[in-house]
Parts: structure tokens; C-alpha cells; sequence
């Protein structure tokens, strides 16, 4: 474990045994489909790579980015940075994501997505922090797995974009982030 970590929550093991878990029920949900996964920039890109590889099935994949943090707190706006290359009118969209907190990127996103047409959306995330809910009525579909409200990083999540490549889900230390 790194020293800027307070507590691992996820090993890669547990990440893997996640993304097989949750690949299997898309699977199985969207027989007869091809879905549309649509990751979130830029933490959904381990997650999004991990979870591909268990869905068997023929699906795509694209990104978008939406961003509302700064440091470690929600700004509180939504802004798309980057769109989708393919057109999502009439598609089976799954939006992945690495955490959801307050619930506003993905509500912002999801609507979006409604107004442009989209068949069905869904939300898949490796992470939920319920504790952080500002948002009514936001309930990730597919959910790894539920957290405290600490703020963690690794497998894609970020303090100030560092971290984002560490292989397992971790609490950072408040001393990192407190000092500054
Ligand atoms: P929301 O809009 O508040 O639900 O936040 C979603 C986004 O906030 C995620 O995609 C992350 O980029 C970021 N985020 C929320 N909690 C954490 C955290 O604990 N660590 C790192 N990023 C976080």
C-alpha cells in the first residue's frame, strides 16, 4: 500500500470479481441488444476496460466528459467537455461511471441522453457513495459496490488528476489534501 493511503477498500482482485459479476448481468439484461456503453472521462477508463472484457455480447463503446470537481468537492454545475463520436438516437445506452456522489453528473448526463432519443439508460458504476446524495431520485442501475463518504482514489479516480493509475480503490489521507 502507498503512503498517501489510509485504507485499501477494493483490492484489483475484488475490482475484477466486480466487473465479471455486473459484465455477466449486462449480458444477460440486454439479450438481443447491442448496447451502448458511454464512459464518463476520465476515471471511467479502467473500469470501462475491465468490465468490456466480461460482457459477451456485441456491444460498443464511446466517451463522454462531463465535469463538476474540483479538488476533492463537487462544483455543483455540470459542463460537457467532450461529446459522443456516435450518434445515440434510438440506442440501448449503459453510461459507466467510476463513483457516483451527489448524483448530478449523471442526472445532468442522463437527461441529456433523454432528450436526444435515446431507446433506454441505464448507469453502471464501480462505485456508490449514497451518503453523498444531494440529488433526489438519482439509483445507479448496476453498482459495484457502496461506500462511506471518504473521499477515495485509484482504478481511475483522482485527487487533482494524480492517482488515477493506482490498481485498487483506496482512502487518501486527509494530510494530502489539508495541507494545501
Ligand atoms: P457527482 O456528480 O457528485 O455524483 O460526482 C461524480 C464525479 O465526482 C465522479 O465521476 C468523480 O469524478 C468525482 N468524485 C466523486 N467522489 C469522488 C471521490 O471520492 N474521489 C474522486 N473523485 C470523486
Amino acid at each position: 500500500m502507498n503512503d498517501f493511503i489510509e485504507e485499501v477498500l477494493l483490492t484489483n482482485e475484488q475490482i475484477v470479481e466486480i466487473a465479471d459479476k455486473l459484465g455477466k448481468q449486462i449480458t444477460k439484461d440486454y439479450e438481443g441488444k447491442k448496447p451502448l456503453l458511454i464512459g464518463l472521462l476520465k476515471g471511467s477508463v479502467p473500469f470501462m476496460a475491465e468490465l468490456i472484457k466480461h460482457i459477451d455480447m456485441e456491444m460498443e463503446m464511446d466517451f463522454m466528459q462531463a465535469t463538476s470537481y474540483v479538488g476533492t468537492h463537487s462544483s455543483g454545475t455540470v459542463t460537457i467537455t467532450k461529446d459522443t463520436n456516435i450518434p445515440v438516437k434510438g440506442r440501448h445506452v449503459i453510461i459507466v461511471e467510476d463513483i457516483v456522489d451527489s448524483g448530478l453528473t449523471i442526472r445532468e448526463v442522463v437527461n441529456l441522453l433523454k432528450d436526444r432519443h435515446v431507446a433506454s439508460v441505464k448507469v453502471a458504476t464501480l462505485l456508490d457513495k449514497p451518503d453523498g446524495r444531494t440529488v433526489d431520485n438519482v439509483f445507479p442501475d448496476y453498482v459495484g459496490q457502496e461506500i462511506p463518504g471518504k473521499f477515495v482514489v485509484g482504478f481511475g479516480l483522482d485527487y487533482n488528476d494524480l492517482y488515477r493509475n493506482l490498481p485498487y480503490v483506496g482512502v487518501l489521507k486527509k494530510s494530502v489534501y489539508e495541507k494545501k
